[in-house]
């Protein structure tokens, strides 16, 4: 495959959203050919499957319907919009992959790692991202203040019991999957955190222009 594929990871509040955005704009500033895109979500299908997850109407969904509907937005979002991009050699910048499933539903919902990987490698046929930057924080307090903010959606409003066994999963996670993985402090500065993922980005890229 020629692109590189990247997926920023991490905790609800962990600062995803705003470091995407900067990187974004690098990546515009560089003429660099990308699509930036999310999860769950990503495609029409995805986006309307985002809609039922979060929705806090479905107070009653099972944990089970739930990783299942995450892995079906993943595999409609690799099928139609990452394997394409990926193809074309472009650089696909995904907010949230796999990893976010095999932590909140895997170890937060108590499902299992193993048995979350294997719904989602039937989706995706075992894709997995060359670099993820995760953005390390602690859950509790990013996540205080994103609900009051907010209100939050169906899975934020899950109690702080959640996310704290979702914190957990990562840092099991990190440990397991560290393939292609690197951690940022996200509780430094907005400047530091987006220096730190340039220099991981800028780093595959080299990598690949020597590959090619
Ligand atoms: P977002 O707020 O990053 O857009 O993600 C929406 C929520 O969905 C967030 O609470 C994390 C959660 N999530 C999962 O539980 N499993 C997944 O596989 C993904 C991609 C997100």
């Amino acid at each position: 495959m020629k692109g590189i594929f990247i997926a920023l990871e991490g905790p609800d509040g962990s600062g995803k959203s705003t470091i995407m955005e900067l990187i974004i704009q690098y990546f515009n500033e560089q003429n660099i050919d990308f699509i930036s895109t999310r999860e769950p979500g990503g495609t029409a299908i995805g986006e309307e499957i985002r809609h039922i997850i979060l929705d806090k109407k479905n107070k009653n969904m099972a944990a089970e319907t739930e990783a299942l509907l995450y892995a079906a937005s993943r595999g409609q979002h690799v099928h139609e919009k990452i394997l394409p991009a990926l193809e074309a050699g472009k650089i696909v910048l995904s907010e949230r992959f796999i990893l976010s499933s095999l932590a909140y539903q895997g170890v937060g919902r108590g499902l299992g790692i193993e048995e979350v990987r294997m719904i989602n490698d039937f989706a995706i046929k075992g894709l997995r991202p060359d670099l993820t930057l995760f953005f390390h924080v602690d859950p509790i307090l990013t996540l205080e203040r994103k609900v009051s903010e907010e209100e939050g959606d169906r899975l934020e409003k899950e109690g702080s019991s959640f996310h704290k066994r979702v914190y957990s999963g990562y840092m099991e996670l990190l440990d397991t999957y560290s393939d292609n993985l690197q951690i940022i402090d996200a509780s430094k500065s907005i400047e530091e955190v987006f220096s730190q993922s340039i220099v991981y980005i800028e780093n595959i890229i080299k990598k690949r222009e020597e590959i090619l």
